[in-house]
């Protein structure tokens, strides 16, 4: 339960991140309030530091939330993620030693179902490769074949991953005339099995999707078991014409093998928000224009951002409080 506050017992709360105006006052109403205030990320150590003490902890997906910080961290009873994956964070582990995991599913599906939408339509016609050009001064003139892109009508949409933003990126696309069809990536029981039966679209192997899709979009979370799970074959697997879209998580794909089929032509582009060790991305992939690559903008839009802010405060203040957290994370 919370403490008085009369008695200068105020329970703890760290906050690694500075955040916008105003969202924190759920918080500081009733908890102190540690916020770092540096505009990077918290070190490790200062991480393991701050958090000894504290009962809750406000982080953000480059914050890895690991053993030693929940060891440091003995009195912590909730860690809310601002955002919907939560790989940064050892919820087995913080299972273990009593810690509520949240995070923030719902409010960032639109933005993330935008913004991939953007990366389909930029990399199928060519959009930032286009921009590169002007800006360069390299653009000559008009003419009946240049910079040729793809058509979206009439061609086929794979989901793979039909949860939440899976099916708002499928049911965008009846917009553009395209068909839709959803493969689970991998089968986590029965979280799979409610997303397959909300899924407005048919569902298909994950290898008939692989090989029919005219654009696969990646929407599944990762886990040991998704790392690498576009790799070489997958890719193999591809139609040469295929666009490859993921806004899920970097390590999804091994992307040294998405440069190499890139680079030999075996799929026609990729669009990534993400990347396997971000913010670095893969040398090979930056030196190809069919790689439309933008850096981790998925839930990037004001009005997510504050409402992620606003679920992960809620998710603090329930549990200390003594209430059930509104989005826990379970494994
Ligand atoms: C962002 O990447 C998120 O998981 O919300």
């Amino acid at each position: 339960m919370e403490r008085d506050s009369s008695a200068g017992t105020r329970l703890r709360v760290l906050v690694t991140r500075r955040l916008p105006g105003g969202v924190l006052d759920p918080l500081t109403r009733s908890f102190e309030v540690d916020q770092f205030a540096k505009p990077d990320d918290m070190t490790p150590d200062e991480l393991a530091r701050r958090v000894r003490g504290a009962a809750g902890l406000v982080c953000v997906v480059t914050d890895r939330v690991d053993r030693q910080i929940l060891d440091a961290g003995e009195d912590l009873q909730v860690v809310a993620n601002i955002a919907v994956g939560y790989d940064n964070i050892d919820v087995a582990y913080a299972e273990t030693r009593g810690v509520v995991v949240s995070n923030t599913p719902n409010v960032l599906t639109e933005s993330v179902a935008e913004l991939t939408w953007g990366l389909i339509l930029s990399v199928t016609r060519r959009l930032a490769e286009g921009d590169r050009l002007v800006r360069a001064g390299a653009w000559t003139r008009w003419s009946i074949d240049f910079m040729l892109g793809t058509e979206l009508a009439g061609k086929r949409l794979g989901i793979v991953g039909p949860g939440r933003i899976g099916t708002a990126v499928a049911n965008r696309a009846t917009a553009f005339g395209m068909e839709v069809v959803g493969a689970v990536g991998v089968d986590r029981g029965e979280a799979e099995d409610s997303d397959r039966r909300k899924f407005p679209h048919q569902l298909v192997s994950l290898d008939e999707l692989l090989v029919t899709s005219d654009v696969v979009s990646l929407h599944v979370p990762l886990t040991d078991a998704t790392h690498h799970f576009i790799d070489r074959r997958r890719l193999a697997r591809m139609k040469r014409s295929a666009y490859l879209i993921n806004t899920s998580r970097g390590a999804v794909i091994d992307e040294a093998a998405l440069a190499w089929a890139l680079h030999e032509r075996l799929i026609a582009g990729a669009a990534l928000d993400v990347y396997e060790h971000e913010p670095k991305v893969h040398p090979d992939l930056r030196t190809l224009d069919s790689a439309v690559l933008v850096p981790h903008l998925g839930s990037g839009t004001r009005e997510t951002r504050k409402a992620m802010v606003q679920v992960a405060v809620s998710n603090v203040v329930a549990v200390l409080s003594g209430q059930p957290p509104l989005t826990p994370v379970r494994v």
